[in-house]
């Protein structure tokens, strides 16, 4: 019988730091977008009134995997994650199970790169201060991502002060009010929020927004006054139309897919990124399966190279 890894969080997280994952994740990005890696779109299944499971399928660089997702998004008021579940990453070749690995610990380091790799790619030159809305679980390790791509001084606003606090402390930033967050350089919404943490009244010339928050139609991070004043920019198309931040400005017919540039595109080379200095980019992440194989893959490799350990089972 097979013996195959399961690797927990805390393997995952030894095995990729966050710059790895930035590198990983640009990568992703940008084999995706050349057609090198394959994507189909991830499935929602809803868990009404609590939530959503996805599953996720991606193949590349000889593996292919499944994510199983959560999306709870009331789960930490009864101090349960929001996102849990597990990752199949297989051999593209022969089919073979190679490993099963904690979810949210890759979810955390895809999100937070994607962040960091927006930044990178769209951000205004010398673009460094960064104003995060939303401290929880996945903000966090965006502002980790941001610090690691050498980003910061930053302002950490959360409607709760322990994340927000526990953040700041961590990186050597401070605490402050969403204003004073989205009023950054590089502002990076993370929140479960239905109504806007970002008017159009904050927004000033040269800003990048990275809004991560809403992956499912519904959630909304960003006013509809404020998401016309910017340039846009998604990590795919279709599942940030059907369910990202654009999603309800799509529904209503005010923004079309010709005024939005997938991120990969413009890593590849095919597309234009910042066109000015004075431009507001906003890049909507929706969270792609691709992100998830890039890190798995680094997570694996590092399994392998004897680097982190993992308990291994038959199947
Ligand atoms: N785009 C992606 O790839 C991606 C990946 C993972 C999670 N998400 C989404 O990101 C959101 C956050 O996920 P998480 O795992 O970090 O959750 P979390 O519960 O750990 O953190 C959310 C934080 O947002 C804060 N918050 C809520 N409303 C706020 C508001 N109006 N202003 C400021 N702060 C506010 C909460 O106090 C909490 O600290 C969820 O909606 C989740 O579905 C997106």
């Amino acid at each position: 019988m097979a013996q195959v890894p399961v690797l927990d969080a805390k393997a995952v997280l030894a095995a990729v730091s966050p710059a790895e994952a930035i590198e990983r994740t640009r990568l992703a990005f940008e084999r995706h977008a050349v057609g090198e890696w394959a994507m189909p779109p991830k499935v929602y299944l809803d868990s009404p009134p609590n939530g959503d499971f996805r599953a996720m399928p991606a193949r590349g660089e000889g593996f292919a995997l499944l994510k199983w997702v959560t999306s709870f998004p009331h789960n930490s008021e009864r101090g349960l994650p929001v996102v849990t579940g597990a990752l199949l990453l297989s051999d593209a070749v022969t089919g073979e199970l190679r490993a099963i690995m904690d979810c949210a610990s890759i979810t955390s380091l895809r999100t937070g790169a994607a962040a960091a790799v927006s930044a990178q790619v769209l951000a205004a030159d010398g673009a460094r201060s960064v104003g995060m809305i939303g401290c929880g679980v996945n903000g966090a390790w965006a502002a980790r991502c941001l610090a690691a791509a050498g980003y910061g001084f930053g302002v950490c606003a959360d409607t709760r002060p322990e994340p927000a606090g526990a953040l700041a402390a961590e990186l050597g930033w401070r605490v402050g009010a969403r204003s004073e967050a989205a009023a950054q350089d590089l502002v990076v919404t993370v929140t479960p929020a239905e109504q806007a943490v970002i008017l159009a009244s904050d927004l000033r010339a040269g800003q990048h927004l990275a809004v991560l928050g809403a992956d499912v139609r519904g959630k909304c991070e960003v006013e509809l006054a404020a998401l016309q004043r910017c340039r846009l920019f998604c990590d795919e198309w279709q599942q940030a139309a059907g369910g990202g931040e654009l999603a309800g400005a799509v529904a209503d017919g005010v923004v079309t897919r010709d005024r939005v540039t997938q991120l990969g595109d413009v890593i590849a080379g095919r597309s234009e990124g910042r066109r000015s200095a004075e431009e507001v980019t906003l890049f909507d992440s929706t969270g792609l399966a691709i992100q998830d194989l890039g890190i798995a893959t680094a997570a694996y490799e590092a399994w392998r190279e004897g680097r982190v350990e993992a308990v291994e089972v038959g199947l």
